[in-house]
């Protein structure tokens, strides 16, 4: 079991996680922070569950969500535009893939828009939701999804090709509290980047990290599907892909799926 007084014991942030709600089990820790965030909690509470039946995926996917993970959800109220939200999907996994780097000493990979890779096998899944007042964003709820101390079997089996945990890569449990803390702290520093208007730091950030740019992807964006060399993301956060025919055409996060060939 997760112990929320460890992980306070030595937070020293200043907003993210002053406020965390625990659960042993929800369907979503997305669905429960965003009632609670419509219930008026406040920026930077965190909802923790150890273990979620109805865990939620992008593009509508059910995320599996065994006992041993970390599956939280982070309440944000950024005074941004609503097409600035998918920034704060990168800023997420720069924070995850510090964080797993500093506490696994692993080489981590960050794979557009949101996955956070090891070994070119994903470890974590990050799903941004936004609610929106008039043409701001009034709420974001950044759900993410580390596959930490359990092993690849308790998977189902078509994952366990393109999946892993840490639990496979370090060949032991890792200290859960102490890598919520890390996480949160290193969320914080990047999303205060981000606050900043620093979008353009934490880009070269992500750059370092996204193994994938430069190969050959294949993108599939509302059923259909092409080709073309991965070539950067735009200070926007969207990818940029050339075609085949030389076309450079741009993708954003909605709908897109990206896999490297
Ligand atoms: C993805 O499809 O890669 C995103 C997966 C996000 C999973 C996390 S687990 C915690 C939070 N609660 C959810 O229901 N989903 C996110």
């Amino acid at each position: 079991m997760i112990r929320i007084e460890k992980i306070l014991t030595e937070l020293e942030t200043d907003f993210i996680g002053r406020e965390i709600l625990y659960f042993p089990e929800l369907l979503s820790t997305n669905a429960t922070a965003k009632k609670q965030a419509e219930e008026g909690a406040k920026e930077g509470t965190v909802i923790i569950a150890e273990t979620q039946t109805e865990g939620r995926g992008r593009l509508d996917r059910h995320w599996f969500s065994p006992k041993g993970g970390v599956w939280l959800s982070i309440i944000l109220r950024p005074e941004i535009a609503a097409e600035d939200a998918q920034k704060t999907t990168l800023t997420s996994a720069v924070a995850v893939a510090r964080t797993l780097h500093k506490e696994c000493v692993v080489k981590v990979q960050i794979k557009w828009p949101n996955d956070v890779l090891i070994s070119n096998k994903k470890v974590c899944g990050i799903l941004t939701e936004a609610t929106l007042k008039d043409k701001t964003v009034n709420s974001i709820i950044v759900g993410i999804g580390i596959n930490a101390n359990f092993p690849i079997e308790a998977l189902p089996e078509e994952l366990q090709t393109t999946a892993t945990t840490l639990q496979e890569v370090l060949g032991k449990k890792v200290d859960r509290e102490k890598l919520i803390r890390e996480l949160l702290t290193e969320f914080e520093d990047y999303y205060n980047l981000f606050r900043a208007e620093k979008f353009a730091s934490l880009l070269i950030e992500w750059r370092r990290m996204a193994d994938f740019l430069g190969k050959a992807v294949e993108v599939t964006s509302f059923g259909e599907k092409f080709q073309g060399k991965a070539l950067d993301i735009d200070e926007n956060g969207a990818l940029m892909i050339k075609l085949e025919n030389g076309e450079i055409k741009k993708v954003f996060s909605g709908d897109v799926s990206v896999r490297v060939l």
